[in-house]
């Protein structure tokens, strides 16, 4: 037996935006799928659902018609299903696969927090850890990543959040899209530059790969659309986990003492941070033919939201789904997506926030504790994360050289 989608009118954006949460516990209670007049989707919610659509992209495609991304970006593999997906994602891969990440790019991590975090106990004993530290360390990694040697961090930032709010401007806003076209087109401009010269310079960089992979030419518009997605994708997101991971250590002294009297479990952090807060908290897909999710018909055609953030918090996964908890069990959260669109960059994020930046920020700045006056802010439901985190820390334990690595 299955029913027309229930009807969720009391769901408005500005509620979403600032907690989604108890509005997720509601859709769920209520089966895991709706019509969200506000939103103009289907929200999937549970677990099981979010779970279906994500292993059958012949139904749920990625490929939406209309989509905000491809006019903000181009088109993506992101945007793409299987067989034009594959080749893409293959193309992208090798730069950002385990082995690589250990030998070539966490020295570099290293490098970049050390330097991020003198820089901000030089200007302490106060500063925002999203915007002194998270911020342009997560921006100058990508940066050394995509291999842009003619650009700053402060760019691969300015043109990250243009290109995310274009992909997001529901509201067709003019000046958004104005911004998100300017850094396209400057995108566009570097890349065409730092084609030409890696194509004299190879290094470790996707760029300079891309250049390099054999028996398979990318089609320039294709490296411009998916350079912008992972310009996109890999910059707010391991800022966003950082953030919420160190917030939820200052706010869980039991928790924070464990990691910092056991280092090994800085992986678990990491994962119980995005599983609790996914940085990407809902992203689209479009239903190909007449089908039925969790027991709700979806006709052809149908835009859905596919709500990690809801789906992480599923009771029937996880109890006390709302609590952060670093001992729990792990079970696969969501946060990097499952199926043919399983996050490339798992590897890379896991490792600058995991293995470098966390255990950094909390072995150098001693003391380090939330801001008496001023609060931390959380904000986001299709990108989710602090807002601001004000710290203070004790300056006269603070380790002003970065260790020996
Ligand atoms: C904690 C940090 C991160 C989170 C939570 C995250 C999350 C995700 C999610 C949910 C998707 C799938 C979206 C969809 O199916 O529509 C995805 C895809 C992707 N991510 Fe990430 N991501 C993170 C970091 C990164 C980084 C650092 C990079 C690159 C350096 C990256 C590169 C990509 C790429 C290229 C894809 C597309 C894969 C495909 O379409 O086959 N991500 N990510």
């Amino acid at each position: 037996m299955s029913r027309p989608a229930p009807i969720a009118d009391w769901v408005t954006i500005p509620d979403l935006y600032r907690d989604p949460f108890p509005i997720y516990d509601r859709l769920r209670a209520e089966g895991g799928v709706h019509w969200v007049p506000s939103v103009g989707r289907y929200l999937i919610t549970s677990y099981d659902a979010v779970h279906t659509t994500e292993f059958d992209q012949e139904t749920f495609s990625a490929n939406e018609e209309g989509s905000l991304q491809i006019r903000a970006m181009g088109h993506s593999m992101l945007r793409r299903d299987d067989p034009e997906h594959y080749p893409e994602r293959k193309a992208w891969q090798p730069v950002l696969r385990p082995g690589v990440v250990k030998r070539t790019w966490t020295s570099v991590f290293e490098r970049n927090a050390d330097r991020y975090l003198d820089e901000m106990i030089a200007k302490g004993p106060g500063a925002d850890i999203v915007w002194d530290f998270a911020a342009p360390y997560a921006a100058e990694n990508l940066r050394e990543i995509l291999g842009f040697h003619n650009v700053h961090q402060e760019d691969l930032q300015r043109w990250s959040q243009t290109l995310i709010d274009a992909t997001g401007n529901y509201a067709d806003d003019p000046e958004v899209w104005a911004k998100g076209k300017r850094s396209f087109d400057e995108v566009d401009a570097a890349l065409d530059e730092m084609l030409a010269w890696h194509a004299k310079n190879p290094d470790h960089s996707l760029i300079s790969t891309l250049l390099r992979i054999p028996d398979y030419e990318m089609p320039i518009e294709k490296i411009r659309a998916n350079v912008k997605m992972t310009i996109g994708g890999g910059l707010n997101e391991p800022r966003d986990a950082l953030g919420v991971a160190a917030w939820a250590l200052l706010e869980h002294p039991d928790q924070r003492r464990a990691v910092e009297a056991d280092p090994s479990l800085w992986p678990a952090v990491f994962d119980e941070a995005i599983r609790w807060i996914a940085p990407i908290g809902l992203y689209s897909r479009q239903v190909t033919t007449d089908t039925v999710l969790a027991g709700v018909q979806l006709p052809a055609g149908a835009k859905l939201g596919i709500c990690i953030l809801s789906a992480n918090r599923d009771e029937n996964i996880w109890p006390d789904a709302a609590k952060f908890d670093i001992r729990r069990e792990v079970t696969p959260h969501l946060a990097f997506s499952k199926g043919v669109h399983v996050c490339l960059g798992a590897w890379v994020a896991k490792a600058e926030v995991a293995t470098v930046g966390l255990p950094r920020l909390f072995e150098r700045l001693r003391g380090l504790d939330l801001h008496p006056e001023r609060p931390a802010v959380i904000g986001g439901w299709v990108f989710r994360g602090m807002l601001e985190l004000p710290v203070t820390w004790d300056a006269a334990t603070a380790a002003v050289h970065a260790p020996e690595t």
